[in-house]
């Protein structure tokens, strides 16, 4: 398989429109397969989700399709929108040969409802189902993966976006959810194994050798001159971090990993690591050259999806956007009384871990190896027994972040946002999900307000099945 730069990027235009139509195509199959069940028989059950196999073309044309494990047939999966405050209901229907669970990355829901294997649900085995159902509290970008082998089952597909409307919508011309993600196929065009190697486990994690949008190798949009759209841009790679730029538009962030920023912020980049979102504000300008969204890999730029003007549209100059309604997130003060949590990150290739703690034992490198653990969390690899911290109900908690490693690592908290505690004391926007850069530090603040157990972990998912991750406890 040709290297990213070769793959993606104008050498592929010639087959782009086909690919688009045969994917559109298999769309149109499903949805009409699926009206012909009889709306009586399926009254009472909720909306089916079922993770299959299916054969997807991923690479370029003469490439053959790939086989991939996805949501509905199609990866992305279908995308869930419920408006704010309404119920997310959907009986998940294992049809794949491996147990799997679905999290819904992002929501603060209720434990019950987080989909992790072996702390909040039993991992839904072949042939089985699981009915999930929550209402999610908060609007936004949120989106939901497979949570068991996680590594080896998102690489094959098994994600989709899921979008909560606000009950007063920004106003807007067009809402597009972009989603962004990574291969790696091998030299015949379907995926390459290998899924959760050491080599990759110990260094960046799996990195693909071609990149799509929307599962297309090049995605398009349409729009007029003037217009005001929403993107909605998800980094679902299991460990590639998105620097994503744009042309001749202009643009605001609005929201990060799904919550609102107080104010919105105008720029021309935005940095992704996997599970991260923004959601951005853009005008369309008026000008020669049509705008387009680009990834920056060494300094230099690819096109991953271009915007096709349409006849219509004139110029009109708008004001900046104003801020989405703010999410319902508990009161934190930069000034409150909270303990601090250190979280040492130690391991890795080029590391110097000589020994650490797996399922309560004392092991040298060698030993950890052979469990396929590298990577440690003051000094422990995997889930512990006991939780990281347990805390009551309502108290505010602040975590530190040391990365002694020479990767940079996204770590992600479940049930809960935080917000970062910059230098000058004052804190950034909710996240759940942060970027530590090798040989940095971050602190967090949060409050535990979400009772039950939840996973720590970072979302390079080579990373979590290497041992990079942990639970806390909030007591009901
Ligand atoms: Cu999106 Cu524990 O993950
Ligand atoms: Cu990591």
């Amino acid at each position: 398989m040709a290297s990213v730069k070769h793959v993606i990027g104008a050498k592929i235009s010639a087959s782009r429109s086909r690919l688009a139509t045969m994917i559109d195509r298999r769309t149109l199959l499903l949805s009409a397969a699926a009206s012909a069940v009889t709306p009586s028989a399926a009254k009472m059950a909720p909306p089916q989700l079922t993770a299959k196999e299916a054969l997807i073309q991923l690479a370029p044309e003469g490439y053959d399709a790939a086989t991939l494990w996805c949501f509905d047939g199609q990866s992305p999966g279908p995308e869930i929108r419920v408006r704010q405050g309404r119920a997310v209901q959907r009986r998940f229907v294992n049809e794949l040969a491996q147990p799997s669970t679905i999290h819904w990355h992002g929501i603060r829901l209720q434990n019950a409802m987080d989909g992790v294997p072996g702390l909040t649900q039993p991992a839904v085995a072949p042939g089985e189902f699981f009915e999930y159902d929550f209402v999610p509290p908060d609007a936004g970008t949120y989106w939901y993966h497979s949570h068991n082998r996680s590594w080896e089952q998102m690489a094959r597909g098994l994600y989709g976006p899921l979008i909560v409307d606000e009950s007063e919508a920004p106003e807007i011309d067009q809402d597009i959810t972009l989603v962004f993600d990574d291969w790696r196929l091998a030299e015949s065009g379907g995926l390459a194994g290998g899924y959760g190697n050491l080599h990759d486990n110990s260094h960046a994690g799996r990195l693909g050798n071609i990149i799509t949008v929307n599962g297309r190798i090049s995605e398009s949009i349409r729009t007029n001159a003037g217009e005001r759209l929403r993107l909605r841009l998800i980094n679902t790679a299991n460990a590639r971090i998105f620097e994503l730029g744009w042309q001749n538009l202009s643009a605001w962030i609005v929201a990060l990993d799904g919550m609102p920023l107080e104010a919105p912020q105008q720029t021309d980049l935005v940095t992704l690591a996997p599970a991260q979102r923004a959601d951005l504000i853009v005008d369309v300008l008026v000008t020669d050259e049509a705008p387009l969204i680009y990834m920056i890999e060494d300094g230099t730029g690819y096109v991953l999806v271009e915007i096709v003007m349409g006849k219509g549209g004139t110029r009109t100059t708008r004001s900046a956007p104003l801020p989405l309604p703010p999410n319902p997130l508990p009161e934190l003060h930069s000034e409150a009384e909270a303990e601090t949590t250190t979280l040492l990150m130690e391991g890795g290739a080029m590391g110097n871990l000589s020994s650490a703690v797996f399922e309560g034992e004392e092991l040298s490198l060698r030993e950890m190896v052979d469990h396929g653990m590298v990577w440690t969390m003051n000094g422990v690899a995997g889930l512990a027994e006991d939780p990281l911290f347990a805390l009551d109900r309502g108290t505010s908690q602040r975590l530190q972040f040391i990365n002694e490693t020479v990767f940079p690592h996204g770590m992600h908290l479940h049930g809960h946002h935080f917000r970062e505690v910059l230098s000058d004391g004052s804190l950034g926007p909710w996240r759940d999900t942060i970027l530590v850069e090798q040989n940095e530090a971050r602190e967090v603040a949060m409050v535990a307000d979400n009772p039950g157990k939840w996973l720590l972990h970072c979302h390079m998912l080579g990373h979590q099945a290497a041992g990079m991750k942990t639970w806390i406890e909030v007591k009901a």
